[in-house]
């Protein structure tokens, strides 16, 4: 039996190997990464699932800001879904879909009030996720825009949106608190 449960201090080492088995080892040169350098996950929006003890999913959130580029108004907040992965000899039994449905609903009760992703539509539509609303948003690198989703966890908290997706502007404690990512610039 599949098990969800959040994140514990000793989950990190698992999960970057399974990211590493799901995505490649490549994985770390997409362009959603470039927003999760040097920044913190979420804190307390971090979800395994089990199954007899073994690891076998994964997901995380990472804190976004939204500058807009037409308005020049306040940067509007946000979370980006991911990563999410499943050990791929467990895939297809709803562990993925499991995990978001937790993620998003823990997600929502922290008050967080937009979730954005870059993946394939017909997976992330049925956790709600949609393309209508992301077409002004842009990322600071290459992506296909038909993979950039979002979805309100309130209602009306994304209308009109648009601008350039970035990192958001930390604390100095949040900054120290940022895993020594392999992948941080030199
Ligand atoms: C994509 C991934 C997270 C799906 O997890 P999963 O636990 O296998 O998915 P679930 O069991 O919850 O959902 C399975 C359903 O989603 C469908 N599905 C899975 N990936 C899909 C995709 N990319 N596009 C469309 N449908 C997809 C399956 O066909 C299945 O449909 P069914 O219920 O009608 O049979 C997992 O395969 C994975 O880790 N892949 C490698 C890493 C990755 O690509 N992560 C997502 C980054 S965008």
């Amino acid at each position: 039996m599949i098990t969800i449960r959040p994140f514990r201090e000793a989950d990190p080492a698992a999960v970057e190997a399974l990211l590493d088995r799901a995505f490649g080892p490549d994985r770390q040169k997409k362009t959603v990464y470039r927003l999760r350098e040097g920044v913190p996950a979420v804190k307390e929006l971090g979800f395994v699932a089990f199954d007899n003890k073994a690891l076998r999913g994964s997901l995380q959130f990472w804190p976004i800001q939204v500058r807009p580029l037409q308005s020049g108004g306040p940067p509007v907040n946000a979370i980006l879904l991911g990563p999410l992965a499943v050990e791929p000899a467990y895939a297809g039994r709803g562990i993925g879909l499991g995990l978001m449905r937790v993620g998003l609903q823990k997600a929502r009760q922290q008050g967080h009030r937009i979730v954005i992703l870059v993946g394939d539509l017909p997976y992330y539509s049925r956790v709600g996720f949609q393309r209508e609303g992301a077409e002004g948003l842009r990322l600071p690198g290459p992506v296909d825009p038909n993979r950039l989703l979002i979805r309100e966890l309130v209602e009306g908290a994304a209308a009109g949106l648009e601008g350039l997706i970035e990192k958001p502007a930390l604390t100095a404690a949040e900054s120290a608190e940022a895993p020594d990512h392999r992948e941080a610039a030199p």
